[in-house]
């Protein structure tokens, strides 16, 4: 799955300086690209959390050592070198995924939110969940979870402190494979809708998140030919598609990082409220409030994402097909609820 995410340049979005100078580190990451030297733009750099790799400044055609990785990194020197009227800094291509793993842990962090922008914050969040996502669908080992959890909890924090950062985190996923698009967008719309119903702590829309993060987590463990089928699928295959949230479960069950209530979310996402879902067949209050919420955002973000048999439908449609034919599914108030969101009513 790793070589499955198509190359893209421009992952952020934004037309600020900040936006524009991590679009330019991005382009130089390029695999075409294959100078031994990645230019990184000074304001991008924050002495205090930079990691300790060399850095080089470049007199006319060649590089010299500015700061070796052992040295501690002053912000006077930064100063100084913008004084000189320079403006990239360079480093060793071997060191890009720990300057590339900088720019998308430390610069979303709250304390410097101040200095990058919310589309840059958002694209760095998105780049990181991408990466994450694979990982997580190649091997979700209890390590792999807990990346997906901080990934999560920097959705969470950047939801409560700036709520329409959701439009700009659900709007930037277009491009990307189906599996982060669908996850990512899943734990989205967990974190929104129970944001929305006011009862639930920071913690609660973290647990929130991550359960909407794993719900499918349990298809890793059916056959990839009928992950990727491209007609319908028979009985059999039917049969074993719908064991993937009880597989899901299995896999996160004994992980201690997972809150319980998320572990039955992933499997419960396709009880439905008038019963007649599996993996039991509950009804309505038999399941919990967890499994509600990922339940309607995992069926309003497959409506609203390309899939191999179907196009993606607009918010209005979706929501227009779930009343119509879907609502013995879902929590009507719930639904209430995803429609205002999406009305752009998020308070
Ligand atoms: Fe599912
Ligand atoms: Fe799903």
């Amino acid at each position: 799955m790793g070589a499955a995410e198509a190359y893209n340049p421009n992952p952020i979005e934004g037309s600020d300086p900040v936006s524009r100078s991590l679009n330019e580190f991005y382009q130089e990451l390029s695999p075409s690209n294959q100078e031994p030297y990645i230019s990184l733009r000074i304001h991008l750099i924050r002495p205090d959390v930079v990691p300790s790799v060399s850095f080089f400044v470049k007199r006319g055609k060649r590089f010299r050592i500015f700061r070796d990785a052992k040295e501690t990194f002053a912000a006077s020197e930064i100063q100084s070198l913008l004084d000189a009227g320079i403006e990239k800094i360079y480093l060793n291509r071997s060191d890009a995924g720990a300057i590339r793993q900088y720019l998308e842990v430390f610069l979303q962090n709250s304390e410097n939110n101040e200095i990058v922008p919310m589309e840059a914050q958002v694209g760095l969040m998105r780049s990181a969940a991408v990466r994450m996502t694979e990982e997580l669908f190649d091997n979700p080992s209890p390590e792999n979870i807990r990346k997906g959890m901080k990934v999560v909890s920097g959705f969470v924090n950047l939801l409560v402190r700036d709520p329409k950062a959701f439009y700009y985190l659900i709007r930037l996923s277009s491009h990307d494979h189906y599996t982060f698009q669908h996850s990512v967008g899943v734990g989205l719309n967990s974190i929104a809708l129970g944001k929305k119903l006011k009862f639930f702590t920071n913690e609660d829309l973290a647990e929130l998140g991550i359960a909407g993060l794993l719900h499918d987590i349990g298809k890793t463990k059916v056959n990839p030919g009928i992950i990727n089928k491209a007609g319908p699928l028979d009985k059999n295959e039917w049969e074993e598609m719908r064991q993937h949230s009880t597989w899901g479960w299995e896999l996160v069950k004994d992980n201690k990082d997972v809150g319980q209530r998320a572990k039955l979310a992933i499997l419960h996402h396709h009880e439905e409220n008038a019963g007649g879902g599996y993996p039991h067949g509950l009804m309505d209050n038999q399941i919990s409030v967890f499994a509600k919420i990922v339940t309607i955002g995992d069926i309003f973000n497959a409506l609203t994402t390309d899939r191999t048999y179907s196009k993606a439908k607009t918010p209005f449609d979706s929501f227009k097909l779930m009343q119509q034919v879907m609502m013995h599914k879902l929590d009507k108030q719930l639904f209430t609820e995803l429609v205002m969101i999406y009305g752009g009513k998020l308070e």
